[in-house]
């Protein structure tokens, strides 16, 4: 049995009906503000037009290679788009060292074109032409679709020198200083896009993207009337482009304070960007650990967990020392674990604090404590999620999904749909699927699309 007092230490993360309504019409009015020309320097929903109107046949052909920056890894990707719907991809994973992920911004440059020469030398295609797409994870104001003026880092990214820049002529001029392969930049794109893309290609009901990783994000399919920042020669011949929203960025107008509790406070005023992407650190994997970290400390303040135990104070201080000492993936594991045994919630207690026999109980105000977190996280995506969607035109809709929390969590996907039912509009016909590595063969499929409508 759940003490009351840990249900009402929880209480703040528990969303009632009337905040999830009241979160999702704030949350519509933005996007609407970030799509308007006169609003949108105020907004904070940016909703940037991406430059990608066509989505997949599922027909695309060719040889391309990816580059995804902006997760926990940064990887090289070679795809081979098949027709048929089908596509091959051969990756490499690369370390991106902390250090470089604040250091100048060439450096960061040089790294990836550094990996990205090794995999080409590696694949013996040194003398190949080869497009690339290059998905960077980060708010980006498109000028075109190879073009993409970096606005903000997030994500623990701090590299001085590259907000306001074109981060694909920085990527060019990274591949020329080099000189040793013959690749040509000639897309820019967002993982959601690409997530979207990917989704697109094997059903082409899809008109969203989101990914819940390290980051949080979503975009969609907009009729371009409606995106005001789009210039009039993309409005003649097409009628709709790709909106990445930038949701992350949600609440930076105080629009989510009567929903943020005194641990997201901490977490932002700790944070390399203090009073940014809100909405994400309530969402995304790069904060959840350490919300349920903050919370387990006045847990064991207020002797709600580890009652037994006289080591509480150096429970305590394993908990202050560290920020990072409670992993995002810990909150899957624990509320994957199963019931009485908890055997991995055990070794994730034993990990953490040393602590070799934690009771039932114990486990159990654990597993309760991540499961208000996580599920506040599913139900604040499912939010954007349905404003989104009853945006689109179409009445069949498809979610196209990724990152590690959504993929990897074993409720995220049922939370959010609960909330789905709820808010999006009885008329449309709405489901979810799970993107296959949406930034590797979806930068491949911008590239590629991109050639085709040349
Ligand atoms: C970035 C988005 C990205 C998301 C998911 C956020 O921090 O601002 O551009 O899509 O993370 O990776």
């Amino acid at each position: 049995m759940l003490d009351a007092e840990v249900r009402e230490l929880m209480q703040p993360f528990v969303l009632s009906d009337y905040q999830v309504q009241e979160v999702y019409s704030r949350f519509c009015l933005e996007v609407a503000r970030g799509l308007k020309r006169s609003t949108h320097p105020q907004a904070n929903v940016k909703c940037f037009p991406t430059y990608v109107q066509d989505l997949p046949t599922g027909d695309e052909m060719g040889k391309f290679l990816a580059l995804d920056l902006g997760g926990t890894n940064f990887r090289v990707l070679l795809v081979s788009l098949k027709g048929h719907h089908d596509a091959t991809v051969d990756s490499q994973i690369y370390a991106v060292p902390k250090d470089l992920m604040v250091g100048p911004g060439v450096e960061l440059f040089d790294h990836i074109a550094g990996c990205l020469a090794k995999f080409v030398e590696k694949h013996d295609m040194k003398t190949a032409y080869l497009p690339l797409g290059f998905t960077f994870s980060f708010p980006c104001v498109q000028l075109g679709l190879k073009e993409g003026l970096l606005v903000r880092w997030t994500k623990g990214f701090d590299c001085p020198g590259v907000e306001g820049e074109d981060v694909g002529r920085m990527l060019h001029e990274a591949i020329q200083r080099r000189g040793d392969a013959d690749i040509a930049v000639v897309a820019i794109l967002n993982d959601t896009t690409g997530t979207l893309m990917s989704c697109a290609h094997r059903n082409a009901d899809c008109r969203l993207g989101v990914i819940v990783g390290t980051g949080c994000n979503a975009c969609y399919v907009e009729d371009v009337e409606n995106v005001d920042l789009l210039q009039a020669e993309f409005k003649r011949t097409k009628r709709q482009v790709i909106v990445n929203a930038e949701w992350g960025a949600f609440g930076e107008g105080g629009q989510l304070d009567f929903v943020r509790t005194e641990y997201d406070r901490e977490v932002d005023e700790k944070s390399i960007n203090r009073s940014e992407q809100l909405f994400e650190k309530m969402t995304a994997g790069m904060y959840l650990g350490n919300l349920v970290r903050l919370v387990l400390l006045r847990a064991l303040e207020r002797r709600l967990i580890f009652k037994q135990s006289s080591r509480r104070p150096e429970f305590a201080s394993v908990l202050q020392k560290n920020p990072e000492v409670f992993e995002t993936r810990y909150i899957s594991e624990i509320e994957d674990d199963s019931f009485p045994e908890f055997a991995s919630t055990r070794k994730i207690v034993k990990q953490v604090f040393g602590l070799e026999k934690a009771s039932v109980e114990d486990c159990q105000t654990l597993r309760y404590i991540c499961e208000c977190v996580a599920k506040r996280a599913a139900t604040l995506v499912a939010i954007g999620v349905s404003g989104l969607v009853n945006r689109t035109s179409n009445r069949r809709v498809i979610v196209g999904m990724d990152g590690s929390v959504y993929r990897y969590h074993p409720k995220f996907d049922a939370y959010m749909r609960q909330t789905l039912q709820k808010l999006v509009k009885a008329d449309k016909e709405w489901d979810i699927m799970l993107s296959e590595d949406g930034s590797g063969r979806g930068a491949a499929l911008v590239a590629a699309v991109a050639s085709k409508s040349k």
